[in-house]
Parts: structure tokens; C-alpha cells; sequence
């Protein structure tokens, strides 16, 4: 059983993100989506109504069985530990990511050299998509519904009525 970690802030999910879930799910048996409150950015979600538009996402992907969501706290080396994961999954998209990433993978290699990173790039349609900008051009009155999936795209609007 291939279990790979998805870890993240996901505030909220986008198109992004279950682009490369849908790549992930033909690589491994299960993903677990982990789902960290990161101090160092400042959350529209709460780490519950992530939760819930992640396994909302799943199911409206037709994978809500091979694909867990929980959130996590401490380091991320441990958590795989826990959930018995040989591969934490990152999604690529431009470059700019690639320094962060590098560093992160070659960190989490150093606290555990048993868990490998695995990169997917994000589909091309969603290359430039972040939820930084998806929050940035929805609280500016931007129509977003194309990058997220539909359970976000109500939230969002609930949100920001
Ligand atoms: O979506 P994000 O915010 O870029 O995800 C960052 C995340 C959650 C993957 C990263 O902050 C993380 O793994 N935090 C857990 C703490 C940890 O293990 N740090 C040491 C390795 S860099």
C-alpha cells in the first residue's frame, strides 16, 4: 500500500490542488491530505471548513475513499511516521515555488531520510493559480468559480457577502 502525504495550508483548495491530487491518486493508494494552520500566513478558513471543502472536493472527484483529510500539527516527518507514508506529494508550479520547495524537501530528507519528497506539476491550466490570489481577486469582486472547485466557490461567496 503506497500511502503518500499531501501536506498544506489549502486556504482554500483550488483547481491547483486537485489537479495534482487527481495526478497523485494514479501514483499512489492512498493520499492523505494534511492540512496545517501555518503561523506564518494569515487564514480566511478555519482548518474545519478546509477540512470540509477538501473532502467535498474528493468526493466530487470520485476518490473520497482513497483519500483522507486530517490536519496536522508539529513537524511534518513525524506526522508521515504516523500515518505509515513513504512520500510526502508536492504540486510544482512556476518556478518561483521551486527554491521554497527545495529547501522544504531537502529539510524534511535531513529529519527523515525515509520519507521521500515527490513533486507533480500542476496541470497547465492552473499553472499560475494560488489561493493567495484566488482570495486576493474574490475579496476585489473577481469571478474565481472556474479555479476552485464548486463547494469553495460557495464558501467564498458566503464569506465575502
Ligand atoms: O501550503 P503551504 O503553506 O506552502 O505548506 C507548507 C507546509 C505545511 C508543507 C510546511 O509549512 C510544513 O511542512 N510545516 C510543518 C512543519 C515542519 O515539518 N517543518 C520542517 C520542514 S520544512
Amino acid at each position: 500500500m503506497r500511502t503518500a502525504v499531501y501536506p498544506g495550508s489549502f486556504d482554500p483548495i483550488t483547481r491547483g490542488h486537485t489537479s495534482i491530487l487527481a495526478s497523485g491518486m494514479k501514483a499512489f493508494d492512498r493520499i492523505v491530505v494534511a492540512v496545517l494552520n501555518n503561523p506564518r500566513k494569515t487564514a480566511m478558513f478555519t482548518v474545519e471548513e478546509r477540512i470540509e471543502m477538501i473532502q467535498e472536493a474528493a468526493a466530487e472527484m470520485g476518490y473520497g475513499d482513497r483519500i483522507d483529510v486530517d490536519r496536522f500539527d508539529g513537524l511534518l516527518v513525524d506526522y508521515c511516521r504516523q500515518q505509515e507514508a513513504q512520500v510526502i506529494l508536492r504540486g510544482l508550479r512556476a518556478v518561483a515555488d521551486f527554491e521554497y520547495e527545495l529547501q522544504m524537501a531537502n529539510m524534511n530528507r535531513h529529519l527523515n531520510p525515509d520519507v521521500e519528497t515527490v513533486f507533480i506539476m500542476a496541470d497547465d491550466a492552473y499553472f499560475y493559480v494560488s489561493s493567495n490570489l484566488i482570495k486576493e481577486a474574490a475579496k476585489l469582486g473577481g469571478n474565481v468559480e472556474e479555479l476552485v472547485p464548486g463547494s469553495v466557490a460557495a464558501r467564498l461567496r458566503e464569506k465575502l457577502a
